[in-house]
């Protein structure tokens, strides 16, 4: 089995392909692995040409229709399985204890209820098994909208007991890193690493990071476990793993 990444990471998802390769190169076998809320596959599709067998469980039939075509066209049909389904129902969907990694990107911030979904993701790895969940930092939304002339509505994300803008905001709630580590923790998980995703790929203008893909790629790598530049980060990627 082919152990590393085939495509280098941008700057953008960088940090948390580098905590995934750390895991699959350290297991060294092909890997089951779910991905709650997957999309269009572009963390699944990645981890099957790697020799991994993922499970995508996503709500939405568009996506997993372009994601089934994605595996197709790279070849890895057979190692990717799609489930719609809703991630509040994953026992139903995905045995207990049967994932040895399991990826919850950019999905807890839209979900009924995260304290249920994670201990559902808990209760779906097997004993020793990696979770890699990615979700909204507040602080860079309200830093964001600040900078963006929008005081009112950094100002309501600020006092917001969920780091919600108000009620048009297409996100129910945002993480601190603090709440993101409790919200694993309480499912009986162990937080191994908090990462900041793209600390400056949002800040620095196009150009920038056009011109010297590379120096940014290296910035974000180095930033992504040092408060204070961790914590303004757009996401966090919390990395836990199952006693
Ligand atoms: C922002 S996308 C993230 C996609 C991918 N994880 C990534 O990081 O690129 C959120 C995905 O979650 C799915 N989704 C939203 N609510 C869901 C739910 N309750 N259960 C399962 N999937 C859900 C959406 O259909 C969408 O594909």
């Amino acid at each position: 089995m082919e152990r590393t990444h085939t495509r280098p990471a941008g700057p953008r998802t960088a940090v948390v392909w580098a905590a995934l390769r750390e895991e699959t190169d350290r297991r060294g076998a092909s890997l089951v692995v779910v991905d709650v809320g997957g999309g269009t596959g572009g963390f699944a599709v990645p981890l099957a040409e790697t020799g991994h067998r993922v499970t995508v469980v996503d709500a939405s039939p568009d996506a997993l229709a372009a994601l089934t075509r994605r595996a197709a066209e790279a070849g890895v049909a057979g190692r990717v399985a799609a489930i719609q389904g809703d991630g509040d129902r994953l026992a139903e969907l995905v045995p207990a204890g049967s994932a040895d990694l399991i990826l919850c990107h950019s999905l807890l911030e839209v979900v009924d209820d995260p304290a249920e979904v994670v201990h559902a993701l808990a209760a779906t790895l097997r004993p020793g098994g990696a979770l890699s969940v990615v979700v909204a930092n507040r602080a860079a939304a309200v830093l964001s909208r600040a900078m963006n002339g929008h005081l009112d509505a950094a100002g309501a994300l600020l006092r917001d007991p969920d780091g919600r803008a108000g009620p048009g905001d297409k996100l129910r709630r945002r993480f601190d890193p603090a709440e993101a580590a409790a919200l694993l923790g309480a499912a009986g998980l162990t937080v191994e690493k908090i990462q900041g995703v793209r600390v400056l790929a949002d800040l620095v203008p196009g150009g920038v990071a056009d011109a010297d893909p590379d120096a940014l790629l290296a910035f974000e790598l180095a930033a992504a476990e040092l408060p204070p530049y961790r914590d303004i980060a757009t996401a966090l990627h919390v990395y836990a793993r199952k006693p």
